[in-house]
Protein backbone atom coordinates (compact mmCIF):
# COMPACT_ATOMS: atom_id res chain seq x y z
CA UNK A 1 0.00 0.00 0.00
CA UNK A 2 1.37 3.50 -1.25
CA UNK A 3 1.39 6.30 1.76
CA UNK A 4 -1.44 8.07 -0.57
CA UNK A 5 -3.57 5.12 -0.81
CA UNK A 6 -3.09 4.88 3.43
CA UNK A 7 -3.96 7.94 3.54
CA UNK A 8 -7.18 7.37 1.43
CA UNK A 9 -8.00 4.52 3.11
CA UNK A 10 -7.80 6.09 6.37
CA UNK A 11 -10.89 6.48 8.66
CA UNK A 12 -11.19 6.77 12.65
CA UNK A 13 -12.20 3.35 13.85
CA UNK A 14 -14.19 2.87 17.31
CA UNK A 15 -14.88 -0.72 16.84
CA UNK A 16 -11.92 -3.21 17.52
CA UNK A 17 -10.94 -6.77 17.21
CA UNK A 18 -9.58 -8.03 20.60
CA UNK A 19 -6.50 -9.71 19.12
CA UNK A 20 -3.56 -7.98 21.42
CA UNK A 21 -1.36 -5.90 19.51
CA UNK A 22 2.76 -7.19 20.02
CA UNK A 23 5.14 -5.08 21.38
CA UNK A 24 7.15 -4.83 17.95
CA UNK A 25 4.77 -2.87 16.76
CA UNK A 26 4.12 -0.77 19.39
CA UNK A 27 7.08 0.14 19.14
CA UNK A 28 7.26 0.43 15.24
CA UNK A 29 4.35 2.71 15.76
CA UNK A 30 5.62 5.18 18.41
CA UNK A 31 9.26 5.16 16.69
CA UNK A 32 6.86 6.91 13.49
CA UNK A 33 5.99 9.60 16.23
CA UNK A 34 9.83 9.49 17.19
CA UNK A 35 10.70 10.97 13.95
CA UNK A 36 7.74 13.33 12.80
CA UNK A 37 8.90 17.08 12.30
CA UNK A 38 9.48 18.87 15.41
CA UNK A 39 9.40 22.44 15.49
CA UNK A 40 12.96 23.85 16.30
CA UNK A 41 13.56 20.30 16.61
CA UNK A 42 13.26 20.20 20.46
CA UNK A 43 11.72 17.29 20.00
CA UNK A 44 9.33 17.78 22.80
CA UNK A 45 6.80 14.68 22.34
CA UNK A 46 7.10 11.70 24.79
CA UNK A 47 4.65 8.22 24.88
CA UNK A 48 3.10 6.00 26.98
CA UNK A 49 2.18 2.79 25.80
CA UNK A 50 -1.11 1.59 28.14
CA UNK A 51 -1.68 -2.25 26.88
CA UNK A 52 -2.19 -3.97 30.63
CA UNK A 53 -5.69 -4.74 30.98
CA UNK A 54 -6.61 -3.35 34.07
CA UNK A 55 -4.91 -0.16 32.64
CA UNK A 56 -6.46 -0.26 29.20
CA UNK A 57 -9.68 -0.65 31.30
CA UNK A 58 -9.02 2.84 33.68
CA UNK A 59 -7.64 4.72 29.92
CA UNK A 60 -11.46 3.94 28.05
CA UNK A 61 -13.35 5.38 31.39
CA UNK A 62 -11.40 9.03 30.84
CA UNK A 63 -12.16 9.09 27.05
CA UNK A 64 -15.04 10.48 25.54
CA UNK A 65 -16.36 8.89 21.96
CA UNK A 66 -17.88 10.05 19.02
CA UNK A 67 -19.68 13.18 20.37
CA UNK A 68 -22.08 14.06 17.22
CA UNK A 69 -23.95 10.65 18.17
CA UNK A 70 -23.34 9.37 21.47
CA UNK A 71 -23.68 7.44 23.51
CA UNK A 72 -24.41 5.23 19.69
CA UNK A 73 -20.66 5.36 18.85
CA UNK A 74 -19.28 4.22 22.07
CA UNK A 75 -17.17 1.39 21.28
CA UNK A 76 -19.13 -1.09 22.66
CA UNK A 77 -17.76 -3.96 25.40
CA UNK A 78 -15.77 -6.86 23.76
CA UNK A 79 -14.95 -4.12 20.81
CA UNK A 80 -12.94 -2.01 22.82
CA UNK A 81 -9.62 -0.66 21.90
CA UNK A 82 -6.66 -3.03 23.55
CA UNK A 83 -4.44 -0.68 23.80
CA UNK A 84 -3.78 3.11 23.73
CA UNK A 85 -0.97 5.68 23.12
CA UNK A 86 -1.14 8.49 25.42
CA UNK A 87 1.15 11.32 23.75
CA UNK A 88 2.48 13.97 25.70
CA UNK A 89 3.93 17.02 26.02
CA UNK A 90 7.53 17.81 27.58
CA UNK A 91 7.11 21.38 28.97
CA UNK A 92 10.88 21.01 30.09
CA UNK A 93 11.96 20.15 26.37
CA UNK A 94 9.61 23.00 24.93
CA UNK A 95 8.98 26.73 25.32
CA UNK A 96 5.65 26.86 24.30
CA UNK A 97 2.80 25.11 22.87
CA UNK A 98 3.68 22.14 20.70
CA UNK A 99 0.13 21.06 19.49
CA UNK A 100 1.49 21.14 15.52
CA UNK A 101 4.37 18.55 16.94
CA UNK A 102 1.83 16.34 18.27
CA UNK A 103 0.07 16.02 15.69
CA UNK A 104 3.01 15.89 13.00
CA UNK A 105 3.41 12.90 15.50
CA UNK A 106 -0.01 11.33 16.05
CA UNK A 107 -0.60 11.13 12.12
CA UNK A 108 2.67 9.47 11.53
CA UNK A 109 1.30 6.86 13.83
CA UNK A 110 -1.67 6.39 12.53
CA UNK A 111 -0.56 6.12 8.96
CA UNK A 112 2.13 3.59 10.00
CA UNK A 113 -0.36 1.92 12.29
CA UNK A 114 -3.26 1.03 9.30
CA UNK A 115 0.25 0.27 7.38
CA UNK A 116 -0.06 -3.15 9.76
CA UNK A 117 -3.63 -3.34 9.72
CA UNK A 118 -4.56 -1.30 12.76
CA UNK A 119 -7.23 1.26 13.36
CA UNK A 120 -6.98 4.06 15.32
CA UNK A 121 -9.54 7.11 17.03
CA UNK A 122 -7.63 10.03 17.84
CA UNK A 123 -8.78 11.60 20.92
CA UNK A 124 -8.76 15.11 22.56
CA UNK A 125 -11.60 14.50 24.72
CA UNK A 126 -10.13 13.14 27.73
CA UNK A 127 -10.75 13.55 31.83
CA UNK A 128 -7.08 14.94 31.73
CA UNK A 129 -7.12 15.14 35.51
CA UNK A 130 -7.92 11.78 35.73
CA UNK A 131 -5.36 10.42 33.07
CA UNK A 132 -2.56 12.21 35.02
CA UNK A 133 -3.28 10.58 37.90
CA UNK A 134 -3.36 6.80 36.46
CA UNK A 135 -0.30 7.16 34.78
CA UNK A 136 1.43 9.00 37.34
CA UNK A 137 2.44 12.19 35.04
CA UNK A 138 4.41 14.86 36.82
CA UNK A 139 3.10 18.19 36.03
CA UNK A 140 5.46 19.29 33.75
CA UNK A 141 3.90 16.93 31.27
CA UNK A 142 0.93 17.47 29.78
CA UNK A 143 -1.36 15.40 27.99
CA UNK A 144 -2.09 16.15 24.22
CA UNK A 145 -4.01 13.36 23.06
CA UNK A 146 -4.77 9.68 23.42
CA UNK A 147 -4.66 7.33 20.28
CA UNK A 148 -6.69 4.39 21.04
CA UNK A 149 -5.52 1.33 18.94
CA UNK A 150 -6.82 -1.93 17.82
CA UNK A 151 -7.15 -3.90 14.48
CA UNK A 152 -10.88 -2.65 12.97
CA UNK A 153 -13.58 -4.57 13.18
CA UNK A 154 -15.98 -2.05 11.33
CA UNK A 155 -15.32 0.20 7.97
CA UNK A 156 -16.81 3.36 8.28
CA UNK A 157 -17.71 5.13 4.46
CA UNK A 158 -16.77 8.75 3.37
CA UNK A 159 -19.93 10.80 2.14
CA UNK A 160 -19.93 14.17 0.35
CA UNK A 161 -20.51 16.70 2.64
CA UNK A 162 -24.17 18.48 2.29
CA UNK A 163 -25.62 20.84 4.82
CA UNK A 164 -23.29 19.39 7.97
CA UNK A 165 -20.12 17.64 9.49
CA UNK A 166 -21.65 15.53 11.66
CA UNK A 167 -21.45 12.09 10.80
CA UNK A 168 -24.47 9.16 11.54
CA UNK A 169 -24.36 6.22 11.38
CA UNK A 170 -27.12 3.82 9.00
CA UNK A 171 -29.57 0.90 10.18
CA UNK A 172 -26.63 -1.35 9.51
CA UNK A 173 -24.55 0.11 12.13
CA UNK A 174 -21.91 1.53 9.62
CA UNK A 175 -20.37 4.91 10.14
CA UNK A 176 -20.75 7.71 7.43
CA UNK A 177 -18.75 10.60 7.41
CA UNK A 178 -19.01 13.84 5.42
CA UNK A 179 -15.96 15.20 3.86
CA UNK A 180 -15.81 18.52 1.81
CA UNK A 181 -15.28 17.93 -1.70
CA UNK A 182 -11.52 18.74 -3.00
CA UNK A 183 -13.00 21.42 -5.31
CA UNK A 184 -14.22 23.30 -1.86
CA UNK A 185 -11.03 23.67 -0.40
CA UNK A 186 -8.93 23.81 -3.29
CA UNK A 187 -7.31 27.45 -4.73
CA UNK A 188 -5.08 28.27 -6.87
CA UNK A 189 -2.93 31.50 -6.90
CA UNK A 190 -6.14 33.79 -5.61
CA UNK A 191 -8.74 32.43 -2.89
CA UNK A 192 -10.80 35.58 -3.79
CA UNK A 193 -12.07 35.77 -7.44
C1 LIG B 1 -7.63 16.70 17.28
C2 LIG B 1 -8.69 15.61 17.17
C3 LIG B 1 -9.42 15.26 18.29
C4 LIG B 1 -10.38 14.23 18.21
N1 LIG B 1 -11.03 13.86 19.35
C5 LIG B 1 -11.93 12.85 19.30
C6 LIG B 1 -12.54 12.39 20.49
O1 LIG B 1 -12.29 12.92 21.58
N2 LIG B 1 -13.41 11.35 20.41
C7 LIG B 1 -13.68 10.72 19.22
O2 LIG B 1 -14.46 9.77 19.21
N3 LIG B 1 -13.10 11.14 18.05
C8 LIG B 1 -12.23 12.17 18.07
N4 LIG B 1 -11.60 12.58 16.92
C9 LIG B 1 -11.89 11.88 15.64
C10 LIG B 1 -12.82 12.74 14.75
O3 LIG B 1 -14.14 12.64 15.23
C11 LIG B 1 -12.73 12.22 13.29
O4 LIG B 1 -11.43 12.45 12.82
C12 LIG B 1 -13.74 12.91 12.38
O5 LIG B 1 -15.05 12.54 12.72
C13 LIG B 1 -13.51 12.59 10.90
O6 LIG B 1 -13.53 11.20 10.68
P1 LIG B 1 -12.29 10.48 9.97
O7 LIG B 1 -11.13 10.54 10.93
O8 LIG B 1 -12.75 9.08 9.71
O9 LIG B 1 -11.98 11.23 8.71
C14 LIG B 1 -10.65 13.59 16.96
C15 LIG B 1 -9.90 13.96 15.83
C16 LIG B 1 -8.93 14.96 15.93
C17 LIG B 1 -8.12 15.34 14.71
Amino acid sequence: MSVYETVIRRRTIRRFKQTPLSDDLLKRIVNAGRLAPSSANLQPIEYVVIDKPPFVEKVFATLKWAGYISPEGDPPLGERPVAYLAILINNKKSSGCCQRDAAAAIENMILVALEEDVGSCWLGSIDRDTLQNILKLPEYIIIDSVLALGYSNETPAIERLEDSVKYWKDKEGTLHVPKRDLGDVLFYNEYLK
